[in-house]
């Protein structure tokens, strides 16, 4: 059965992860599987007590599930074994199965990827809304909003793109994505990690401009002339624009389970999305900080970005009409071409050990 495992492991590390940054770790002692979470892995302030990285490993563990029965393999998924605090974050216990369908999500499984594009702005028909809106109906606690019309959207997209500024304006958020990118394929290759430029989609002159702005002090320099932040502001700001809607996967909850569950809704969403021919990009850096900020942790932002923050949380809110849910994933999903360059993801042998033979 082990080769059959590791065949899962192969599809479910395809999950999306904050900057790629695959914070995860299996034991495999055939049939049964532990996932870990590793902390140091994304050090970012949107990894608040490792919500982020939590949400990637729900994103993981669906995968599994959805990858299994095409193995011939049940799942059964127990969270947190040793308690919620623990970096142990499940135990899967397999058992060979006959008769098992392939999960209608499981084509999606390889395909699915960021696409950071600028969009077709063309509206989602009302069954592509509805299939998003239902797509993770079974995951406890989980709730998908989905921008109604174009003045919703736009006014969405005005709140999302204030991530984008913040990032040029706080030396830690600016640190953590440079250092994630990978500036050449040749280095994305070697690292497996992180995210490659071309990734990001931009034209020519600014993939040039932004391999300087690695430079926080270049940052400071051009912040200072009163444009730099803005003119990226307002970029982000078209690409949520463009998109057919922009969305929210929120949890009942905040406990480190809850989040677990708000990644799998967030893959699910994400792999009928990519069944149904559209392209997802994940917006979830707001979130991330607006959860920080409401749990006190203010210290690494200025009066002004937390005064932001409380201010877009309670547009953001508003506009999708959310109670007091935990803001889990906001993205933007739409139409466009495929994405230039996927995101690499290390070798199995780099994240699994195995026991027994
Ligand atoms: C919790 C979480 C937060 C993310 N936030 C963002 C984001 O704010 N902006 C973005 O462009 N991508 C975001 N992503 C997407 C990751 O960068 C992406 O999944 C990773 O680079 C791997 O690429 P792939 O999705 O194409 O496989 C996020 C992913 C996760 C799981």
């Amino acid at each position: 059965m082990k080769d059959q495992i590791l065949k899962v492991l192969e599809l479910a590390v395809t999950a999306p992860s904050g900057d790629n940054c695959q914070p995860w770790k299996f034991v495999v002692d055939s049939p049964r599987v532990r996932l870990y979470n590793l902390p140091d892995k994304d050090t970012s302030l949107y990894n608040f007590e490792q919500k982020a990285s939590l949400i990637a490993h729900g994103a993981l563990l669906e995968n599994l599930q959805i990858a299994a029965p095409a193995f011939g393999l049940k799942s059964e998924i127990k969270l947190f074994p040793e308690g919620q605090q623990s970096d142990f974050v499940a135990e899967i216990l397999f058992e060979k199965a006959g008769g098992l369908s392939a999960d209608p999500l499981f084509d999606s499984l390889p395909r699915r990827n960021t696409n950071r594009r600028q969009y077709e702005r063309r509206p989602l028909s009302g069954e592509a809304h509805q299939a998003l809106l239902a797509a993770s109906d079974d995951i406890p606690g989980a709730q998908v909003y989905l921008s109604k019309d174009e003045a919703e959207k736009n006014q969405l997209a005005q709140l999302l793109c204030q991530n984008d500024r913040l990032v040029f304006e706080n030396p830690r958020l600016h640190r953590f994505l440079f250092d994630h990118i990978r500036f050449t394929p040749e280095e994305a290759a070697r690292t497996a990690d992180g995210m490659d430029l071309r990734s990001f989609e931009l034209p020519a002159m600014d993939r040039m401009a932004f391999s300087l702005l690695k430079n926080w002090k270049a940052v400071q320099i051009v912040n200072s002339l009163g444009f730099l932040s803005k003119k990226i502001t307002k970029q982000a700001e078209k690409l949520c624009r463009s998109a057919s809607a922009i969305g929210l996967v929120t949890i009942a909850e905040d406990g480190n389970a809850d989040f677990v569950n708000g990644g799998r809704a967030m893959e699910r969403v994400w792999l009928e999305a990519t069944r149904l021919g559209l392209q997802l990009h994940p917006m979830a850096g707001l979130g991330c900080l607006i959860y920080r900020i409401g749990r006190g942790a203010t210290g690494e932002f200025s009066q002004e970005h937390v005064a932001t923050l409380r201010d877009l949380e309670g547009g953001l809110r508003k506009t999708f009409g959310c109670g007091d849910e935990t803001l889990a994933m906001l993205f933007r999903v739409g139409y466009a071409a495929p994405g230039s360059a996927p995101s690499l993801r290390k070798p199995l042998k780099n994240v699994v050990e195995i026991k027994g033979t």
